[in-house]
């Protein structure tokens, strides 16, 4: 049950929504004074009267019932203490009851949403960089279609522009096809990074001519594309695998190559593509915002371009509600460009598109992306952190069976973890010591946490669920509870807000309390009655963690 939904429905204050006051409703940090607190200080104009009688007169108004056991008012706060007895067993039960489903909710049936991620750009390395928008844009997949939104995940594949041709004339001049097929993306890189700095103007007019064969359709120069892509696809699939990041589309910008023209038409017939220096461009000057590059001087499409046509095609495609893309911030201006001139298209739809836009990630000793050439490709993130897991499993817990298995689960997990754990748009340092530690606000605490509650569980073999009535729940107990109880409305403010942190942090939360009720309370040795209750408790925490850490695409081992 939503007790803060039931309570919102009990306050009547004239001229107010009953959603305004759910929203109004806090839980305070110190439950002293109650359990749910609503403060009356914003209803003081619309009621011509101060807070602290607002909340007296209100406290007399509502009756105590069977859930609400207390209501005071107390210096314009209205006080809610609830029949705890009742609450635990309500929530316990819920769980019990709901379990992986648990947190789910079908707000978004009939609703679709598109999520642009990871959006990997072909023979290019998937480095660090890629880090974020990979697993940012994998949790919001796995919220919303929690909350049953029908969603499409889309990788808007970085496939098209000059650099393939650079890289055709690259192989052509140095390549050698053994190496390429031995390692993979790494020689084709190689190739790139050599083109960019021994190319001659020879080869770069070469290099263009390979652009255009690949444009006009040229078989051979086709068919080398495609090899690079496809060795690129095989070599992210293996990290989207490990991730667990999965996607409906692979449409990248190549994709939209016939399907600019009509966006070039609507524009014109619009009035809004002007010529300038021979480009044509949207003036946005009037919006603050420098020209949106339509058409280059030679008629060369651009990045925007490809951009304006896919989002119709998603639109024409999924008639989707919302259209998000989990890009960088760099790219803040770029989408607040597109938006626009969609919006200036007459599109009533461009208030749905959202940039959902993420900090950099940086490691300790300095090393970021592609910045003076030092790569630091995502693989050997997620390798180092599984290693260094082993070695943390093998020194904490030597006896451990599964070890290696479990020490992908553990390293994988701290990466995504650290990663989400800090509210998006703030830069990260990625820290190995850090996201790996046991005992800290990580991903690995929280696995620890399911870990000791299932070895808990197994200790106390099959057990019948009992909720003692009457019984006055510990103040350990009954924050556990507290916290799981807030689990649903949890899920649904990370997919408002756009902000998976805010269920890793939840989690790191929820460990904690759990933590200091399994250290605080004794759970296998108390009495009858108290002791199945306390083993419901740690089961539906085990639960909840997992449903959290699901959300966010990390894996919980039986054992660490
Ligand atoms: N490939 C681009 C990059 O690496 C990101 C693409 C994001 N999605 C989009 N529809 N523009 O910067």
């Amino acid at each position: 049950m939503d007790y803060k939904k039931y309570i919102a429905q009990k306050i009547k204050v004239v001229g107010v929504s009953e959603e305004e006051i759910y929203s109004s409703i806090a839980v305070p940090p110190d439950t002293s004074m109650g359990d749910y607190a609503l403060p009356c200080f914003k209803f003081a104009k619309v009621l011509r009267s101060s807070p602290v009688s607002i909340a007296q007169k209100l406290a007399q108004e509502i009756a105590a019932d069977d859930v609400i056991a207390k209501i005071t008012a107390v210096n314009g706060y209205l006080n809610f203490a609830i029949n705890r007895g009742s609450f635990v067993a309500d929530t316990l039960k819920t769980i019990e009851e709901q379990g992986a489903r648990y947190g789910s909710s079908d707000m978004g049936a009939g609703k679709t949403i598109c999520i642009d991620y990871s959006s990997v750009n072909i023979a290019k390395p998937f480095h660090i960089g890629h880090l974020s928008t990979t697993v940012l844009g994998s949790s919001l997949y796995k919220i919303f279609s929690f909350l049953g939104y029908n969603v499409v995940g889309i990788n808007h594949l970085g496939d098209y522009g000059t650099q393939f041709g650079k890289l055709i004339c690259a192989y052509k001049h140095w390549g050698n096809k053994e190496d390429v097929d031995r390692r993979g993306i790494f020689a084709v890189n190689e190739l790139y990074v050599r083109f960019n700095s021994e190319a001659t103007e020879d080869m770069e007019r070469e290099a263009r001519e390979y652009f255009r064969l690949i444009e006009s359709g040229d078989k051979e120069a086709n068919e080398l594309f495609e090899w690079f892509k496809s060795l690129t696809l095989k070599y992210v699939d293996k990290i989207y695998e490990r991730l667990d990041v999965k996607f409906d589309s692979y449409n990248g910008e190549r994709f939209y190559t016939d399907k600019m023209q009509p966006v070039i038409d609507e524009l014109k017939a619009k009035n809004l593509l002007k010529e300038s220096d021979g480009a044509s461009i949207v003036d946005l000057e009037e919006y603050g915002m420098p020209p949106c590059l339509i058409l280059r001087s030679d008629g060369a499409s651009l990045y925007a371009t490809r951009d304006l046509a896919a989002a119709y095609y998603r639109k024409k495609t999924y008639d989707f509600d919302k259209c998000l893309y989990v890009v960088a911030y760099q790219q803040n201006l770029h989408f607040k460009q597109i938006f626009k001139v969609l919006e200036l298209l007459g599109n009533d739809w461009a208030k749905d598109m959202v940039h959902v836009a993420y900090g950099m990630v940086s490691l300790e000793d300095g090393a970021m992306s592609t910045r003076n050439g030092r790569v630091v490709w995502l693989e050997d993130v997620i390798d180092k952190c599984v290693e260094k897991a082993y070695a943390v499993l093998q020194e904490k817990n030597p006896d451990l069976e599964d070890k290696a298995d479990i020490a992908e689960k553990v390293g994988v997990g701290a990466v995504i973890f650290g990663a989400l754990y800090n509210s998006k748009i703030k830069d990260i340092v990625f820290s190995y010591d850090k996201v790996l530690s046991f005992d800290g606000e990580t991903g690995v605490y929280c696995q620890y946490t399911c870990a000791r509650a299932r070895s808990v569980l197994e200790k106390a073999g099959a057990f019948v669920a009992a909720y003692p009535a009457g019984y006055e729940a510990e103040e350990q107990e009954f924050e556990v509870v507290k916290a799981l109880s807030r689990f649903p409305a949890i899920v649904k403010d990370a997919a408002e807000k756009y902000e998976p942190s805010i269920i890793a942090r939840y989690a790191v939360d929820l460990s904690q309390k759990f933590n200091k009720f399994y250290f605080d309370c004794k759970i296998l040795a108390a009495d009858d009655g108290v002791r199945e209750l306390r083993l419901c408790i740690t089961r539906a925490t085990l639960q909840t963690l997992e449903n959290s850490l699901a959300l966010l695409g990390i894996k919980v081992p039986e054992k660490m």
